[in-house]
């Protein structure tokens, strides 16, 4: 069975023999509940590194007061059974206590964390960035592996591995959906029937929008308008935001071409999902 520790000292014990044999380390970064997004990343890693390490750490410093820490769902056995079949070699599952007893200490990425979800989140990026440095520091892997589906924290840490020069090769990965289109997320298991049901209206209003700027649409506006009827159709559903960024600095785009980013977060019932397409 893969191993689960719980202490900083002895992830390290694991890493540095790898290490000493000469082996590369691959990192994917949860907050565990996985599912096939995870997944797709854990195989991914596996892939490209002789060992892979998954932290599972529900981390309190990225949830805001009114936010779901206390809730979100947890399940370190199925996670284990998961990360084993897809080939991790560790897991690193720590107690908030052993990640932050009494730290001072925190890493903030300023800029493209103040806009998409850093508006109605305001610590959370802050958050992140803190617990990833300190799994970078800890693991210290070659390479780290993060979905696209929060295509903001990604292009975040990006940013906070370039400008703290942390030797880490960041790789993004794909979304994974459900067969009809939901992208994959531990908060799924939130909704309703009727909740799931509605939560379509995100990748539904998505590909319309895609559509409208294959079929030659520029006009960002007019896409983004759309994209915001075709969710406002849905009764269950309430727009947090939608917006079209540059993919490189996440500000608004006018025009629907280059780099961009299409995003949204949409609150259907009382769960926050998010979702979105990049156009390269
Ligand atoms: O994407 C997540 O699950 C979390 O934000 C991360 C990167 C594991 C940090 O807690």
């Amino acid at each position: 069975m893969i191993p689960v520790v719980k202490t900083v000292e002895e992830a390290r014990k694991y890493v540095k023999a790898w290490r000493r044999e000469g082996m590369s380390v691959g990192l994917v970064p949860t907050m565990g509940f996985l599912h096939e997004g995870h997944k797709s990343l854990i195989v991914r890693a596996a892939a490209e590194n002789d060992c892979v390490v998954v932290s599972d750490f529900v981390n309190p410093t990225q949830f805001g007061p009114n936010e779901d820490f206390e809730t979100y769902p947890r399940d370190i056995e199925a996670d284990a059974g998961l990360c084993e079949a897809a080939g991790a070699k560790l897991i690193f599952n720590p107690e908030p206590s052993e990640m932050y007893h009494d730290a001072l200490t925190t890493v903030s990425v300023d800029k493209l964390t103040k806009v998409l979800c850093g508006k109605t989140r305001p610590i959370h990026f802050d958050g992140v960035c803190t617990v990833v440095s300190k799994l970078f520091n800890i693991v210290m892997p070659d390479k780290a592996y993060f979905g696209q589906k929060d295509a903001q924290q990604l292009c975040v840490v990006r940013k906070m591995v370039k400008d703290l020069n942390f030797d880490i090769e960041i790789v993004g990965c794909p979304i994974i959906r459900e067969e009809d289109g939901l992208a994959k997320s531990s908060r799924n298991t939130y909704l309703s029937p009727e909740e799931r049901k509605a939560a379509l209206c995100l990748s539904r209003s998505l590909v319309m929008g895609r559509e409208m700027i294959g079929n030659g649409e520029k006009s960002t506006r007019k896409v983004i308008e759309a994209i915001k009827a075709e969710i406002e159709r849905e009764p269950l559903a309430r727009i947090d935001y939608v917006e079209i960024v540059d993919l490189d600095n996440l500000e608004p785009a006018e025009d629907a071409s280059g780099h961009i980013l299409a995003a949204m977060a949409v609150y259907i019932g009382k769960t926050r999902l998010i979702d979105n397409f990049i156009i390269e």
